[in-house]
């Protein structure tokens, strides 16, 4: 596919990665249609039209399609604990896979999730299926599969960010043990431009492998030291995936309901197959996962305490611990 200025759909464009693609895009002089459930939440911008689409509603979705060359498809539906999203989201991706082939779209380009080394959570099954669905369309479809991403306003570089600097000691259940290879924000925009000028004559999958891995633990110690938070680590093997998912709602602002997911689908390794995607585009993850947690906490809001009874809870574990230190001293 050649990269002359083409029309191209950002789905997703109010998401974490959906509104980090629309600049370099339109920088790129491809004329861009932006959608969101909420025409609210649109962020105007030139070079960009906003569009009202809910991927469940099968004229919206067609009306979007009219006229595009390629569609970024950056959705899910998890988030707000929403009952039933693994089939809404299939749906979805049905809906969208006819009806780009009935408005001549020539690629889509989906963001998924890497495949677990074991039995994957809802979550994970969920991007699995919705890249299969794409992929079984007649638009050639090419689904790319990041694991944990890095930047400011994802939801789970939040929580990692939140249970290594909310508490008095870093709470290491046995999941942290699992590996994965994270990978920058900035990495992953990369890797979704250039899908727009790669050959692509059927479907294709390619894992987005960021430039190391590391396991949770080794992921939380990093993020503590570039706080400066040299914080006991407590090992609690016997707190399961499920047990601390419920846990988290005393430590992260975060959606519970995407939090839990994350910690689900870290039940085990969540390792890439391999980098071949990024010989293809000519492109090499450099960002590590220290410099991009660095640029995150750099560059984000300061952390907000947490609401509720989990606040007052913060609050009184963050006094007392201090009241013991000072009575040591
Ligand atoms: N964040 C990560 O760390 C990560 C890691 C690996 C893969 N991914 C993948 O990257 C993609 C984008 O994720 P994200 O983190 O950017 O998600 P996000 O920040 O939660 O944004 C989700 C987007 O989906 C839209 N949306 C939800 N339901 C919709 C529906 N029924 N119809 C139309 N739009 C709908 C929302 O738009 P409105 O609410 O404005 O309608 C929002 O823009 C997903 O496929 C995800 O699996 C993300």
């Amino acid at each position: 596919m050649s990269l002359v200025p083409q029309r191209i759909l950002i789905t997703g464009a109010t998401g974490f990665i959906g509104r980090s693609l629309v600049a370099p895009l339109v920088a790129a002089g491809h004329s861009i249609r932006a959608t969101t459930r909420d025409l609210s939440r649109a962020s105007p911008q030139p070079g960009v039209a906003w569009v009202k689409a809910n991927l469940d509603v099968p004229q919206e979705v067609e009306a979007a399609l009219e006229g595009i060359d390629a569609a970024y498809y950056l959705v899910h539906g998890m988030g707000g604990g929403r009952h039933g999203f693994r089939e809404a989201d299939r749906q979805a991706a049905e809906i969208f896979a006819a009806a780009a082939d009935r408005a001549n779209v020539r690629r889509i380009i989906y963001l998924g999730g890497v495949a677990p080394a074991g039995e994957p959570s809802e979550h994970l099954a969920s991007r699995l299926e919705v890249g299969r669905v794409l992929r079984a369309g007649r638009v050639p479809t090419l689904e790319l599969r990041a694991s944990l991403i890095i930047g400011v306003g994802s939801a789970s570089w939040q929580i990692v960010r939140d249970l290594a600097l909310r508490l008095p000691a870093l709470v290491l259940p046995k999941w942290t043990e699992s590996r994965t290879s994270p990978i920058a924000l900035e990495d992953v925009i990369l890797a979704l431009v250039g899908g727009l000028g790669l050959e692509l004559p059927e479907g294709a999958w390619f894992d987005l492998p960021g430039p190391e891995v590391l396991n949770g633990r080794q992921m939380l110690l990093k993020i503590a030291a570039l706080r400066g938070r040299y914080v006991p680590a407590l090992r609690v093997p016997l707190l399961s995936p499920s047990l601390s998912s419920w846990w988290l709602k005393l430590v992260t602002r975060a959606d519970f309901s995407l939090a839990r997911e994350l910690v689900l689908g870290f039940s085990c390794d969540l390792l890439p197959v391999d980098d071949r995607y990024w010989g293809l585009i000519q492109h090499r993850p450099t960002h590590t996962f220290e410099a991009a947690a660095r640029r995150a906490l750099e560059t984000e809001p300061p952390l907000q305490g947490l609401r509720g009874v989990a606040g007052r809870i913060e609050e009184a574990l963050i006094q007392g611990i201090g009241e013991r230190l000072g009575r040591r001293r």
